[in-house]
């Protein structure tokens, strides 16, 4: 069924109502800088979008249906030709019901993971950069610029060399995770060192990007959030639609808690789900600017100079801040703050369940036992934790807490890496040492 001649969405400021046209090169407001929506013609799309039809697209072979994101076209870009899509068929990552010894430790009777990490540059922001890169593509952009803590970087630069256009990524000085930085050169980038944190980094975009006519791709651009929206989609989808009670989530930029919490309401309004899951955005101690805003009931709008050991959520001045409490509101959400000590471990249980995640992946289930000790989630509700980067992304924090060497960290889950001379005698008492089940 071929979708109606006319325009089905266009941008609108969160703050003023301005609108504008898609075929814009724009990402903020350009009457009052405020943070731009895609909003889509529901009423329009609503014959062409069901449940079915997203199902039927299961299993397709062929671009762009095959991908995870653009499965659910008709709510991410409805309007955009399919051979002008830029994909890498990515999404169609796993949902796992979370092993028993995982769920045990959270406090939760079962919770399931949607791993992110599956994504081909192995982060959920690959879902963003295909409606971002799309977009980019759309307004004849030449070159692209981010700021990133790593792992934005990593899909961009992966997006722009499929696509052939120029990629610029600004990183904090030190604090990048060598797995995301490895990712950004190997696949072509203009790599930079910004002398200051994230949020400057962040900032020097926003001013460089209309300065120089430069194509900006962090995620105040609204095209980055419509692909960001499929992981509930497709969470859902994997569920049989079945919607959870909770869905947990690190929160750095704040990025993806808005994309969820637009998706959601969409699907809501579509009358796609019946009810709306609750969401749990959940923030490092160190960088919980949203956090401290949160618990004052959002009297004001906190930054800080974010330091925590998930390099990924280092970010003190989240640019999606208002997106995220529209998000809250939503879905009754809430917000809570995990310390290092308290990720490093749920990383070292959900590792060591077999499925493995980056730091700041790990915060969603720090955060889910948290707030099931708290009574906020109840441990028989149905929760679904969202992981959001592969484990190889950040090796060196592995190897270190296993080591015992991370510092003012301790490492309680170590699995120390042992050394042996090369005999059989030494095989042998290794095993009985180690207590080892043999035949
Ligand atoms: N988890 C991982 C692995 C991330 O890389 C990020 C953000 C987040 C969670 C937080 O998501 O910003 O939407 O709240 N990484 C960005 C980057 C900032 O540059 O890669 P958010």
């Amino acid at each position: 069924m071929n979708l109606p001649n006319k325009t089905l969405s266009h941008l609108r400021c969160m703050e003023c109502g301005n609108t504008h046209d898609l075929n814009e090169p724009v990402y903020v407001c350009g009457k009052c800088g405020g943070l731009l929506d895609v909003v889509h013609d529901l009423e329009t799309l609503r014959p062409y979008i069901s449940k079915e039809i997203f199902d039927s697209r299961l299993g397709s072979l062929d671009a762009p249906y095959n991908s995870g994101v653009w499965r659910f076209k008709e709510l991410v870009f409805p309007g955009i030709a399919d051979e002008a899509i830029i994909t890498r068929h990515e999404g169609n990552t796993g949902l796992y019901t979370a092993p028993k010894k995982l769920a045990a430790w959270t406090g939760a009777s079962r919770m399931m993971l949607k791993h992110e990490g599956e994504n081909p540059t192995g982060s959920f922001k690959d879902r963003g950069m295909t409606g971002g890169i799309t977009h980019a593509m759309l307004v004849k952009a030449s070159s692209v610029l981010c700021a990133s803590t790593g792992n934005t970087s990593a899909s961009m630069a992966s997006y722009a060399a499929l696509a052939g256009v120029q990629a610029l990524v600004f990183f904090p000085y030190g604090n990048i995770a060598m797995g995301k930085l490895a990712q950004s050169i190997a696949y072509g980038a203009i790599n930079v060192q910004v002398k200051g944190d994230f949020d400057a980094s962040l900032s020097l975009v926003r001013q460089a990007c209309p300065e120089f006519g430069i194509y900006l791709l962090n995620s105040v651009n609204p095209f980055r959030l419509e692909g960001q929206k499929t992981i509930v989609f497709e969470m859902l989808q994997q569920r049989r639609w079945k919607v959870p009670d909770w869905i947990v989530l690190p929160g750095g930029n704040l990025g993806n808690s808005s994309a969820f919490g637009k998706g959601l309401y969409e699907l809501y309004q579509l009358g796609l789900i019946e009810k709306m899951p609750r969401i749990a955005i959940i923030q490092a101690a160190g960088a919980a600017p949203f956090y401290q805003s949160y618990q004052e009931n959002f009297a004001e709008r906190h930054a800080v100079k974010a330091n925590t050991i998930a390099t990924a959520i280092k970010i003190g001045n989240p640019a999606s801040f208002i997106k995220a409490k529209r998000t809250l509101s939503y879905t009754n959400g809430v917000v809570e703050a995990v310390t290092d000590q308290e990720i490093v471990d749920a990383k070292a249980m959900v590792d060591s369940s077999g499925i493995g995640c980056e730091p700041a992946s790990a915060a969603s289930v720090a955060g889910v036992r948290k707030l099931i000790q708290q009574g906020v989630i109840q441990p028989d509700e149905d929760i679904v934790a969202v992981l959001t980067g592969h484990v190889l992304k950040d090796a060196d924090t592995v190897i270190n807490y296993h080591a015992e060497t991370l510092e003012s960290l301790n490492s309680p889950y170590a699995n120390k890496l042992r050394v042996i001379d090369p005999t059989l005698e030494a095989v042998e008492s290794l095993i009985r040492g180690e207590k080892m089940p043999t035949r």
